[in-house]
């Protein structure tokens, strides 16, 4: 009740303050439409992905978000384009726009098997040489950014896509060449074992230790709300936990799609990753309007009933991620952040994806900058609080 009480007041004051905020993509309407951020002051920073090149694309928008994610210049393909040449050439100016306008930045990433140059497997290295490649990167990379980078996804989407009952009992559950979607990440585990993994984050931890950064060390990756995924990421952390590989948190991708969506496994993630003392930030959240599936489905806009369920569904989201942010019990983790995968519909990942030709529209803004239902679910805390 405490809560609503403050959403209350917070919501009033940003109708009292609507003159002095910036006009929140929202039409000449009555309703003053509230800041993303401002709704949820109290409880963690609500983030966007995008790239340098859209900024000024968004500008009526990004003061909805007081974190921000580089879609794509902080990746080890960009960073370090070739061996011991680093170029932030890309990355910097998002930084420098996200200092100059009280923004976060969360890093993502310093190491993803999709994102690596060339030279990082092309000659057939020795688990020696690929671990010191990846705590070269690590540490030229973080040096740059400092503490203008206030958590690191260390590590990017290690698990298999989906592993099978089988592969989590038996341990096989790491990303192996023989994954659909590409070989570089069999190379990774299958010359290093768990130790790529293991070196990032201990490599991570000496830097950030060394010079006194406090950015905080994160695993991410993508479909951990299903069961036999959630258990093999548990199993890692248990296996970190062994080995003392340090980690403070893991992202919850959240790319989620209608009709495969469960609230309850959701939260069992939620819940087994906390009580691990571990926090968890919802990091890339975008929910299709399609099955995931190849479906050849177009629709010319997003049908009136498909809103209302994925309204739906970012309100479930937004209640879970608001009831694990205060815990009562002072050992376990928390959730610390919401990051959306884009800023408006008008142009999402998921164009094209994985359909070609398909349109998207998976989140919180319409294609013309306006606020959905989608919105409104998202910051319903009466609706969907506790
Ligand atoms: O900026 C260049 C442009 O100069 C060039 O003309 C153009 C054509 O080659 O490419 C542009 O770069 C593209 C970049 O996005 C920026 O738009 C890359 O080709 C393209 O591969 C890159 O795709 C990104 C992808 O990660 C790979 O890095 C997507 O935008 C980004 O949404 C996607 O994000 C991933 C997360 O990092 C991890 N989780 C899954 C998520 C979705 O795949």
């Amino acid at each position: 009740m405490k809560k609503n009480l403050n959403f209350l007041m917070m919501f009033g004051l940003c109708l009292l303050t609507a003159c002095s905020t910036p006009n929140n993509g929202s039409s000449s309407s009555e309703v003053t439409v509230p800041l993303l951020k401002d709704v949820y002051a109290n409880y963690f920073p609500i983030g966007a992905a995008l790239t340098e090149n859209k900024i000024s694309l968004y500008e009526d928008l990004l003061p909805n978000f007081n974190s921000i994610t580089q879609e794509y210049e902080a990746k080890w393909s960009i960073t370090e384009p070739l061996e011991g040449q680093f170029d932030f050439s890309s990355s910097d100016p998002m930084v420098e726009y996200a200092k100059e306008n009280g923004k976060g930045v969360r890093g993502h990433t310093l190491v993803w098997y999709k994102s690596l140059p060339r030279y990082v497997l092309s000659d057939n290295p020795s688990k020696e040489k690929l671990i010191s490649r990846i705590e070269n990167h690590v540490e030229g990379v973080i040096n740059h950014f400092k503490d203008d980078v206030y958590v690191w996804d260390v590590v990017n989407e290690a698990l298999r896509d989906y592993p099978s009952l089988a592969q989590v009992e038996s341990g096989d559950f790491y990303r192996t060449g023989d994954e659909t979607n590409d070989a570089t990440g069999g190379d990774l585990f299958a010359i290093c074992g768990i130790d790529y993994i293991e070196s990032a984050f201990k490599e991570a931890y000496r830097v950030r230790q060394e010079n006194n950064y406090n950015f905080k060390l994160f695993y991410n990756d993508y479909g951990l709300n299903y069961p036999n995924k959630r258990e093999a990421l548990l199993k890692m952390l248990d296996q970190f936990a062994l080995d003392g590989t340090p980690i403070e948190g893991v992202g919850l991708q959240a790319h989620y799609y209608l009709g495969s969506f469960n609230i309850d496994e959701f939260e069992n993630t939620i819940r087994s990753i906390v009580e691990r003392g571990l926090d968890v930030q919802i990091t890339e959240l975008d929910v299709s309007i399609y099955p995931y599936s190849t479906y050849p489905i177009t629709y010319d806009e997003i049908p009136e009933s498909l809103s209302k369920i994925q309204a739906s569904m970012y309100g479930q989201i937004m209640g879970i991620a608001r009831k694990y942010s205060h815990p009562e019990n002072d050992a376990y983790g928390k959730v610390t952040g919401v990051t959306m995968w884009g800023v408006a519909d008008d142009i999402t990942w998921l164009d094209n994806n994985p359909v070609s030709g398909r349109k998207n529209w998976p989140l919180l803004f319409d294609e013309f900058h306006e606020p959905k239902q989608a919105f409104w679910s998202f910051i319903d805390l009466d609706k969907y609080g506790e």
